[in-house]
C-alpha cells in the first residue's frame, strides 16, 4: 500500500461506523487517504472523525470548495489511484451501474479513471433484490471489483449476507486492486476441502481434506486478478481477499454449487475431497445403540455420489478443468489413469503417504500429469507456492503467461 492515493467513498449505511477503522487500516499500510461522503453517510459517521483519521480534508458536498480555483471532485478523482466505497449502499450501487452523478462519491466515481473497489453492505432483502443483484452484475462486468458482502447477524435485526466486509479485509483486497493482473477477465471456480455426509442428527462420513490446497489456489488466482468463486466444504480456513466463497457440506450440495456457476467459469480447479459415497438412508433422528438390531455391529449401506469432475469435463460449456488425485500408491500410474477417465486439461496428483505432503499440511509433494502422459513432478513445496505453480501452468493453457 506503500505510495497508494486511495479516495474513500462512505455511503449512507450503519456500518460507515466503521470506516474510521478502514481509513487507519489503509494508513498503517502506507496509504494516503481522502475521504468523500454522501449526505446520508453523515447521518452515521462524523466528517470531523474522518477528517481526523485521515488528516486529510473530508469532501461532504459537490458544492464544497477545498481547493482554491480548482474544480474539487475532479481534482479529487484525479488524485486517486483507487476508489473505495465503503460502505457501498443499495442507492449508491444503482447509481454507480447506472452512471449518475448527483453527490460527491457518485461524481468521483465516474470522473475518475482509477479502478473501482466496492464493499457493499445492506439489509439481506436489499442484498438479494434482483435489482442490487443485477446493478453488480453490470459494475462486476465493468471491471468493478467487489468485497463481501459477510454473512451474520445485521445491525436491521436480520440474519444473512449483506455486512459490509471487516476493514483489514476491504485493505486486503484493495492491496490486490492495482497490481500486475494476468488473470484478469478469467472467472476461476475452485472447490476445496472436504465433503461431510449425514448418517444421522449427529454423525457424517468425512475425510481429513483440510482445504488449503485450494484455498491457496482461490486467493493465489484472485491476486493475479481473476474472478474468483470457492466452493467449500466445512472449514474453519478464513476467506482469502477478492474470493467469493459459497459453503457446502455434502457432495450434492458441492454439484449444484459448481454446476450453478459453471456457465460463467472459464477455469475449473477442482481440489475438493469430494466422499464417493453417501449413507443410502440418512436418519433425521440420532442413531441409538438401544434401537439396533445387535449392540455390537452396524451395518451402514451406501450408494455412490455423482462424480462432479467427470460430469464438468464432459459439460457442454466446459472451462479448463484442473483435477486433482490424493494417492497412496502408485501415484502416477493411478493418475494417468484417473485423468484418462475424467477427461481433465490436468491432473495433480499427491502422495498422501509421504512426511509433509497431502492433507492438512501446510507444504505439498504434487506431480503434474497431462493428458499426453507426460510428468513434471516438483518438490515439497508450500501450498501457496504449489498453488502458483499451478496457475502458472493454467494460463498457458488459457493462452496467457499467468
Ligand atoms: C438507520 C438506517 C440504516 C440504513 N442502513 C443502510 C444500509 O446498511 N445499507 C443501505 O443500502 N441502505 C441503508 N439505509 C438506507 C440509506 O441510508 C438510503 O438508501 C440512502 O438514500 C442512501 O444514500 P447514499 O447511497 O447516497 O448514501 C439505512 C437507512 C437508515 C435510516
Amino acid at each position: 500500500m506503500e505510495q497508494r492515493r486511495i479516495v474513500l467513498g462512505v455511503t449512507g449505511g450503519i456500518a460507515a461506523y466503521k470506516t474510521p477503522e478502514l481509513v487507519r487500516t489503509l494508513r498503517r499500510g502506507g496509504a494516503a487517504v481522502r475521504c468523500a461522503m454522501t449526505p446520508a453517510a453523515g447521518e452515521f459517521v462524523a466528517p470531523l472523525v474522518l477528517q481526523t483519521v485521515s488528516g486529510e480534508p473530508v469532501r461532504t458536498g459537490l458544492f464544497d470548495r477545498v481547493e482554491e480555483g480548482a474544480i474539487d471532485h475532479v481534482a479529487l478523482a484525479d488524485w486517486a489511484d483507487l476508489l473505495i466505497v465503503a460502505p457501498a449502499t443499495a442507492n449508491t450501487l444503482a447509481k454507480l451501474a447506472h452512471g449518475l452523478a448527483d453527490d460527491v462519491v457518485s461524481t468521483v466515481a465516474l470522473a475518475t479513471q482509477a479502478p473501482l473497489l466496492v464493499a457493499p453492505a445492506m439489509n439481506v432483502n436489499m442484498w438479494r433484490h434482483p435489482a442490487t443483484q443485477s446493478n453488480l452484475a453490470t459494475l462486476r462486468q465493468r471491471g468493478v471489483r467487489v468485497v463481501g458482502p459477510e454473512t451474520g447477524a445485521l445491525a436491521c435485526g436480520w440474519e444473512g449476507e449483506g455486512r459490509m466486509a471487516e476493514p483489514a479485509a476491504i485493505a486486503a483486497a484493495a492491496a490486490l486492486v492495482g497490481g500486475p493482473r494476468p488473470l484478469a477477465g478469467e472467472v476461476v471456480l475452485v472447490t476445496a476441502g472436504g465433503t461431510r455426509e449425514p448418517v444421522d442428527a449427529v454423525r457424517f462420513l468425512g475425510n481429513r481434506s483440510s482445504g488449503k490446497m485450494g484455498f491457496a489456489v482461490a486467493g493465489e488466482a484472485a491476486r493475479r486478478g481473476a474472478e474468483v468463486v470457492l466452493v467449500a466444504g466445512p472449514s474453519a480456513l478464513p476467506t482469502p481477499a477478492g474470493v467469493r466463497r459459497l459453503d457446502v457440506e455434502t457432495a450434492q450440495e458441492m454439484r449444484e454449487a459448481v454446476l450453478g456457476e459453471l456457465p460463467r467459469a472459464t477455469i475449473a480447479v477442482m481440489a475438493a475431497a469430494v466422499a464417493d459415497f453417501r449413507a443410502a438412508r440418512p436418519e433425521i433422528r440420532k442413531i441409538r445403540k438401544e434401537d439396533l438390531p445387535s449392540e455390537e455391529t452396524l451395518t451402514l449401506e451406501l450408494v455412490r455420489n455423482p462424480d462432479i469432475l467427470a460430469e464438468i469435463c464432459r459439460h457442454e460449456r466446459r472451462p479448463v478443468v484442473v483435477g486433482f488425485a490424493a494417492e497412496s500408491q502408485d501415484l502416477v500410474e493411478t493418475a494417468r489413469r484417473k485423468l484418462a477417465r475424467k477427461g481433465c486439461d490436468l491432473l495433480v496428483a499427491n502422495d498422501i503417504a509421504r512426511e509433509g505432503s497431502g492433507f492438512d499440511s501446510d507444504t505439498n509433494a504434487v506431480v503434474f500429469v497431462w493428458p499426453g502422459g507426460e510428468v513434471e513432478e516438483l518438490p515439497s513445496l508450500p501450498k501457496t507456492e504449489v498453488a502458483a505453480l499451478l496457475l502458472d501452468r493454467v494460463a498457458k493453457l488459457r493462452g496467457g503467461d499467468g
